[in-house]
């Protein structure tokens, strides 16, 4: 089954061409990043005029990447959940308008639930039962992954996102949106254990995350001693920041595996691209964990072709949209309709 699939969640204007849930024949990508550096982050009318102004442009170059037809196009998925509102019509009404004109299905897809879909499209064997580990822009999510479609969150975040929190300590840092990438490149030459930094705790909530502590501890650390006039060490600040942000993930999702007893663990979203947390994942799951599942680099950031993946499997379950399909800003993964 031939998937054309649309996310335009963000600022990522994206459309891919999957096959069965598993293959990617083509994964069309326009990145409005640039646009929004300038004014340190995704200014939401902007992003809806430039996924308006590209995304026919991708949908022709997908179709055309792929080597197939529109005729072969066999179901049209898109990201209707969760994201910027305005954002999110643009793909929805292009997608509908695509199903409508080559009459066949719309899948809806939640966005969280493709980031856990990357995953798919990079390891063959890969299938549900497992734990999910979501960290992105705007989510920080356990989730147990019963099947394909059904899941249950175990634990979130009280507060900010992690990619979140990369990205507020990078600006006051001076690095530039968005600012996962530069911290985790600038870590590298520091000392994680210059500044002790906290690893924020939810009372009865081990599963929960909350970084707005850590995140107002930097801007302390930063504040202080700008004020007493003393040099920064931003490397070795960015290196502290990240340790802690790693342990608390590393350390939540190793609790989950006590919990759940699961001994599968799947990792996705942007935030899965730094590379002390994938190390720190590896090692800690090295011992309990059977087999660990980092989505590729390629997908661990916003794409087309992992809604396209995890489309196939909404389908399979029957969960289509009609033409009065919604967009919603905010969603829960497991309780989607
Ligand atoms: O999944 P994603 O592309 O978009 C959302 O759905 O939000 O995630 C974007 C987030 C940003 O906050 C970005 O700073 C973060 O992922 N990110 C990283 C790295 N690369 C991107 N965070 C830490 N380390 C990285 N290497
Ligand atoms: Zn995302």
């Amino acid at each position: 089954m031939i998937i054309m699939s649309v996310e335009t969640s963000c600022d990522e204007t994206a459309v891919a061409i999957t096959r069965d849930g598993r293959e990617i024949l083509a994964d069309e990508i326009f990145s409005q990043v640039d646009m929004h550096a300038i004014y340190g982050g995704v200014v939401p009318e902007i992003a809806s005029r430039n996924h308006i102004e590209v995304i026919s442009r991708l949908a022709d170059s997908a179709i055309s990447k792929a080597g197939i037809k529109k005729a072969e196009i066999d179901a049209v998925a898109v990201t209707y959940a969760p994201g910027l509102i305005g954002a999110l019509l643009v793909g929805l009404n292009f997608a509908k308008s695509a199903a409508f004109a080559l009459n066949k299905p719309l899948i809806p897809v939640h966005h969280i639930r493709g980031h856990i879909a990357a995953n798919y499209l990079a390891y063959p064997e890969l299938e549900p039962p497992f734990l999910a580990l979501v960290a992105s822009g705007g989510h920080t999510l356990i989730i147990d992954v019963e099947d394909y479609t059904h899941m249950k969150v175990l634990g979130s975040t009280r507060d900010d996102a992690a990619g979140e929190c990369f990205d507020k300590v990078a600006r006051v840092l001076g690095l530039g949106y968005p600012g996962g990438k530069p911290i985790d490149i600038l870590s590298k030459s520091g000392d994680s254990t210059k500044y002790p930094l906290p690893r924020a705790k939810v009372d009865d909530h081990p599963l929960d995350f909350s970084f707005s502590g850590l995140k107002t501890a930097v801007f302390n650390i930063v504040n202080t001693i700008t004020q007493k006039g003393e040099e920064l060490d931003k490397a070795s600040l960015a290196a502290s920041f990240s340790a802690a942000v790693s342990d608390s993930i590393v350390s939540r999702v190793m609790e989950a595996v006590q919990i759940t007893g699961h001994k599968k663990i799947v990792c996705a979203g942007g935030v899965l691209a730094n590379s002390l947390i994938r190390a720190e994942l590896t090692a800690a799951c090295a011992k309990e964990v059977k087999a660990l599942y980092l989505a590729p680099l390629s997908l661990c950031g916003d794409n087309a072709a992992m809604i396209g993946s995890h489309g196939y499997y909404e389908f399979k379950a029957g969960n289509l949209a009609g033409a009065d399909l919604n967009a919603f800003a905010t969603m829960e993964v497991d309780n989607i309709f």
